[in-house]
């Protein structure tokens, strides 16, 4: 059997059970099968890994399903948003109604585009409802990565309130019985959580008003059998900074449905006639070699097909932040002799945080005042901005335009400009309120503020927080508005990008928690985390890999005595495990012996080196535990490899167990070498240091052997991190 091209679909409806149409994506190693006939309900037959030589309407026939007692009389097969006038017995994609009625939606397809193998819209209506649904699904053929999205409309002159609408009820393969998500908190982001088998429902619903330190808006899945490097493997994403719900039904015919979506509150979305709600993307993708390769793809399709190209071919500047260093105590002298530290160690950015504004010399005032502090800086930045620039370094500031301080003249002069719920008293957090940007004049008002600052000091880079919840997003007409709001914030961002075409900005929320694609759309890295604890950093940026390229994600070393944890590392170790990222410094410069500010150089030094190879090599992610992290970045080409072995505790074992390499070419030689740390760490001699002259020219070895047999690790105190550098020898 072989299905009509979808292309060609001209003629009229025809039955279902006499002439179904279908329909296919494919690219990238993706196939999507849809049966999408006139006038009936479109079905995602399939979504994952390509099957050469599948047509949907052999799916079509292999899924037949009959009757089975106790159940509906005639197989319920759904739709794309399952929705309820579809009778199927599982969560529904879409639940909307008007004043109580009009809830049992039945969407049918009207007509559909395709273009290529690669991109689809479905316009579908409920002509008795009166409503219409357009979905728009894409298959980057680069990657395979799936986006799609629903837009629904109301077609009625009653409104519809519109309760829920996943981004598309996706089938996934119910094999992919092991679910993660994504969850953590302030200091400690991207905690993997397995969740077990289950029947039924999983759930994560996020309603803090960002995307989250606990209920990161991604979840992975796989066999029993999948690893980092085999086995089927999966991975979903909202792009997303704003409330969430992402569910996982098994369906009691076996089936498994995924959605994500926005968590809409009571009232949130009411549709006048002709309106209509865009759902946020959801981003979907698939491996059958493990879950290493699931993230290769969503790393090569975030710089390609999410991130902007301002930033793409220029290497990531090594960052200085001031935060750890001085907190609040802004002081001119003091921030120029750290401006000439940082750039003696290597420093290309110096960011300027939180406390050069308004009266902001604490937490608990001055945001919104976004002028500089006469008190702090009585002939403004410029003598700061111009000693930067002399010492070669770019220079970034900080701000947190969504919000306001009780105490600042913003909020004296405009109490009407916070989002708040009427009757209700705010729930206290960090001393700030979050301002209302669905209003126009509220945007209009940052953006000058923010806009003439940028221009006045030629502003390259901002360091754009969000840090707090917001749990009432309420308008002053008592609506709540957490959608609009979180596309007011993007529309913000990227009218200032607009205006300064050169502009690079960081999304932070209290350090990891809004990190995903929607905001990644007007932003060019993510501050990852506020725990520059060098040991605790990661499990973080393990976690923050799954989805988010190394040349995102924000990384720097602390200082000696983690500020969050009270724990002291190495200098050697808090550089090791900065490097694997887009690197920076957050520490207080004056407070390091010469010692570590040598080996800190050198470990600039060595990021700058290899960062083309960091930033756009393809990532490997080694099979790992709490005892030990490895990853490592693979040259396009495979001639050469950075390796990061960290041992993070005492293992089982007297000798640490062999690191086998991945992503090598097994016919090719590599020369190996131990370029991190810069000593020998080894606790006892002679060892594979010595025999293989790691720390000198190094010795070549077979990329099978290096893969297969692996190498002997030495045996060092935990908290050290080995960097290998392979090199091809051919
Ligand atoms: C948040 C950020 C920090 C720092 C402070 C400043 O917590 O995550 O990096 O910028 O705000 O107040």
């Amino acid at each position: 059997m072989s299905g009509n091209d979808a292309r060609h679909m001209t003629k009229p409806a025809a039955p279902l059970s006499t002439s179904p149409n279908y329909c296919a994506l494919r690219g990238g190693g993706t196939f999507v099968a849809i049966e999408a006939t006139q006038g009936e309900r479109p079905i995602i037959l399939y979504a994952g890994p390509d099957m050469p030589g599948a047509s949907p309407a052999d799916l079509a026939t292999l899924a037949t399903q009959q009757h089975a007692p106790g159940t509906a009389a005639v197989p319920l097969r759904g739709s794309m948003l399952n929705e309820m006038g579809t009778g199927i017995p599982g969560p529904n994609g879409l639940l909307a109604h008007r004043n109580g009625c009009d809830w049992a939606i039945d969407l049918r397809l009207v007509r559909l585009k395709q273009s290529g193998d690669h991109a689809l819209t479905l316009h579908l209506e409920d002509t008795k409802n009166k409503i219409a649904a357009t979905h728009e699904l894409a298959i980057d053929q680069a990657t395979g990565v799936l986006s799609a999205s629903t837009r629904i409309e109301n077609q009625s002159d009653a409104v519809l309130e519109l309760e829920w609408c996943a981004a598309l009820c996706l089938p996934i393969d119910p094999r992919l019985q092991r679910i993660f998500s994504f969850t953590g908190q302030w200091a400690g982001e991207f905690a993997i959580e397995e969740i077990a088998p289950f029947q039924g429902s999983i759930v994560r619903e996020n309603s803090s008003g960002r995307t989250s330190h606990d209920s990161y808006p991604g979840l992975f899945a796989g066999t029993q059998a999948t690893t980092e490097l085999s086995g089927p493997a999966a991975a979903f994403h909202l792009a997303w900074s704003g409330n969430s719900r992402l569910r996982v039904d098994r369906h009691k015919d076996g089936r498994s449905v995924l959605q994500m979506g926005d968590l809409l509150f009571p009232g949130e979305i009411r549709l006048a006639q002709g309106e209509g709600y865009q759902s946020p993307d959801l981003v979907a993708v698939w491996s059958d070699t493990g879950f290493n390769d699931v993230s290769n793809r969503l790393h090569d399709f975030v710089p390609d097909r999410v991130l902007d190209q301002r930033s793409r071919s220029k290497p990531r500047p090594v960052h200085y932040n001031t935060w750890e260093a001085v907190y609040f105590g802004h002081d001119e002298t003091a921030l120029l002799d750290l401006a000439e530290r940082a750039a003696a160690v290597g420093a290309e950015r110096f960011v300027l945080d939180d406390g050069w504004f308004g009266g902001r010399r604490g937490d608990a005032a001055g945001l919104g005042d976004w002028w500089v502090s006469s008190d702090v800086y009585p002939a403004g930045l410029h003598v700061l901005v111009s000693r930067v620039r002399q010492l070669g370094m770019e220079f970034g500031l900080w701000f947190e335009p969504e919000m306001v301080s009780p105490d600042s003249d913003l909020f004296r002069a405009h109490p009407e400009w916070v989002l708040r719920a009427p009757h209700t008293g705010d729930v206290p957090f960090r001393g700030q309120h979050t301002l209302d940007l669905t209003r126009e004049d509220v945007c209009d008002y940052l953006f000058d503020k923010i806009s003439s600052l940028v221009s006045e000091y030629d502003i390259a880079y901002i360091k754009w927080d969000m840090n707090r919840d917001t749990p009432f997003p309420s308008n002053a007409d008592g609506r709540a508005v957490m959608h609009q709001q979180t596309r007011a914030v993007y529309q913000l961002i990227q009218r200032l990008r607009d205006t300064h075409e050169q502009l690079e900005i960081e999304s932070c929320s209290s350090g990891g928690a809004r990190a995903d694609y929607g905001v990644l759309r007007h932003t060019d890295r993510v501050w990852t985390s506020d725990n520059n604890d060098a040991h605790a950093r990661h499990q973080i940026m393990r976690g923050a890999s799954h989805f988010l390229p190394l040349r995102v994600l924000g990384n720097h070393v602390g200082p000696k005595t983690c500020h969050i944890t009270g724990r002291k590392f190495a200098m050697h170790f808090r550089v090791a495990s900065a490097i694997f990222g887009h690197m920076g410094m957050e520490l207080d410069l004056r407070r390091e012996s010469e010692a570590d500010l040598a080996t800190l150089k050198a470990g600039i030094t060595l990021h700058k080196r290899h960062r083309e190879l960091i930033h756009n090599g393809r990532f490997v992610r080694l099979p790992s535990s709490e005892t030990k992290n490895s990853i490592g970045c693979v040259a396009r080409d495979q001639s050469e490899a950075l390796f990061l072995h960290a041992k993070l505790d005492t293992e089982l074992h007297t000798l640490p167990a062999r690191l086998r390499f991945a992503g090598l070419d097994p016919a090719r030689d590599y020369r190996v070498r131990l370029v991190w740390p810069l000593v020998n760490p080894s606790l006892s001699r002679p060892s594979i240091i010595e025999a293989a002259k790691l720390l000198a020219d190094g010795s070549a070895f077979s990329g099978a052997a290096l893969m297969g047999y692996g190498i002997q690790p030495p045996l060092t105190f935990p908290d050290t991190g080995l960097i290998y550098h392979l090199e091809a020898t051919d």
